[in-house]
């Protein structure tokens, strides 16, 4: 074959399935007048930097969370289950060594190759509750501190003695083998039962039933018959669910050798997700989704701004110097969201009627305070973690944008505790690094076919 031709059929080649994933993802996104390339622009170069060094520092890095809560919906039936888990058979951490050996041979043979099975993935999303002694000082101040600002709403995680400290640079997010029928079951109870979604439509590739494309069809002409607020909150949730699995293959366990184990992205757990060709289509739309996403919770960063620049609004970690350097890098941070041209304009949820708007605000925050709920029902402790903290990021995100509205009582003031505005930058952090692991999945994907 002439040499021209190879390097033309393999330049068709190179891409595709970059394409596949990509091509649909560019342009301006659906409700709000935005375009893909000037968030990836200003994310990556602007945003990202900006927020990985604050999401570095002792105040952010803390995250207090109740993760021993029972799933208030269902009892589990797995091995790996919160149920079991109570009693400890698969938390390593907290069963002494001899115990467990010993329960081993108490066992079953069947019932053995199961609990190595929970070792192993309890192991991987097993959370690492470590802290040094003088950071537990500095956190018994931070509490003291809190305690003592009436101002702050109760979140039960926050005073539950249940709760303890996380510190989440320590626990990152990322593959824990958690997947399968219990995974499946949260997300579908999420989009099934929380999402407005009368029964009898069909959400597409839902592994509850097999749907075909006329069922996605039906759902998306259901989903644009929608008003806008229903629409954006299935689509934030969406967004999640696409961040989460976009940090899952791009945190992939590579390798798990007995000396190391490796993480790093897998294309084809990327592709299987996102492609449009693999996912009939929706993998494009679950990445706009994302954007969206993006775009909601910069705004609440905006709108945040105000409250945390009143003098009295300190970060506070008992260690004065670094407080202060650290409340400059949130203002700084702040501004620069402030500084992206094209945000989300809000005023066009909850708009209209009165009466009609603040029922529709309150069906929403209720759906939104039961997801939260669901979170307790994750099995895998690090999958729950940051399940928690990521929709408690949006709550804020959705607090924050709502309490400006007409339709809200003019004396409620907003007020931002330190549990709401951890959740909320690291909630942010986390669709800012999707937004960028997505351009090395693209390149990836460029070099891959
Ligand atoms: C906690 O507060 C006490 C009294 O305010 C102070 O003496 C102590 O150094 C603080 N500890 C830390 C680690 O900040
Ligand atoms: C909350 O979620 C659960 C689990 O999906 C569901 O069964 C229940 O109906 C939901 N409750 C409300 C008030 O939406
Ligand atoms: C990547 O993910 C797929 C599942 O999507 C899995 O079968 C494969 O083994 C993974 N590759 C590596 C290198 O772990
Ligand atoms: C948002 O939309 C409203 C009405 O649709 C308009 O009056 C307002 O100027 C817009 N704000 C921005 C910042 O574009």
């Amino acid at each position: 074959m002439n040499p021209a031709v190879i390097v033309f059929l393999f330049l068709l080649q190179v891409g595709t399935a970059s394409a596949r994933c990509f091509c649909q993802v560019s342009g301006e996104l659906d409700d709000c007048h935005c375009d893909v390339e000037s968030i990836d622009r200003f994310n990556n170069e602007l945003l990202f930097p900006k927020l990985q060094a604050l999401l570095q520092t002792d105040y952010f890095r803390f995250y207090k969370v109740n993760l021993n809560k029972p799933c208030p919906f269902w009892t589990s039936g797995s091995h790996c289950g919160l149920r079991d888990c109570t009693v400890k058979p698969c938390s390593p951490n907290e069963v002494p060594e001899g115990i467990r050996t010993e329960a081993r041979n108490k066992y079953s043979a069947e019932v053995n190759s199961e609990l190595d099975k929970c070792e192993k993935s309890e192991a991987l999303g097993a959370v690492d509750v470590s802290l040094s002694d003088e950071t537990r000082e500095a956190l018994k101040n931070w509490t003291k501190h809190d305690d003592e600002a009436q101002r702050f709403c109760l979140l039960d995680d926050e005073w539950c003695p249940d709760s303890q400290y996380v510190d989440l640079l320590l626990n990152p997010e990322r593959f824990t083998g958690y997947k399968g029928p219990e995974a499946w079951k949260i997300w579908t109870s999420i989009y099934e039962e929380n999402c407005f979604k009368p029964f009898t439509v069909k959400r597409p590739l839902s592994p509850l039933y097999s749907s075909g494309r006329s069922e996605a069809r039906a759902f998306y002409t259901w989903l644009e018959g929608q008003c806008v607020e229903k629409r954006a909150f299935y689509r934030l949730i969406s967004g999640l669910h696409a961040s989460i699995s976009i940090h899952l293959s791009a945190r992939y366990l590579l390798s798990d050798e007995w000396f190391e184990k490796r993480w790093g992205p897998n294309v084809s757990e990327f592709r299987s997700r996102f492609d449009s060709e693999l996912t009939q289509g929706e993998g494009p739309k679950r990445l706009r989704n994302l954007y969206f996403l993006f775009l909601i919770e910069l705004r609440a960063l905006v709108k945040a701004l105000p409250v945390v620049k009143e003098g009295s609004f300190k970060l506070f970690t008992g260690q004065p110097q670094e407080d202060c350097r650290n409340k400059e890098r949130l203002l700084d941070l702040l501004h620069t969201a402030r500084s992206f041209p094209l945000h989300f304009n809000e005023t066009s949820l909850f708009a209209g009627d009165e009466t009609e708007a603040a029922k529709l605000k309150e069906d929403v925050r209720l759906a939104f305070m039961n997801i939260s709920r669901i979170m307790d029902c994750v099995e895998c402790f690090k999958c729950r973690l940051w399940g928690k903290l990521q929709t408690q990021g949006l709550g804020t995100a959705l607090k924050i944008l709502f309490s400006e509205l007409p339709s809200s009582p003019p004396s409620s003031r907003l007020t931002l505790n330190r549990q709401e505005l951890v959740a909320l930058v690291n909630a942010i952090g986390r669709i800012s690094t999707s937004i960028k692991e997505l351009q090395n999945f693209r390149e990836l994907l460029a070099e891959d076919t």
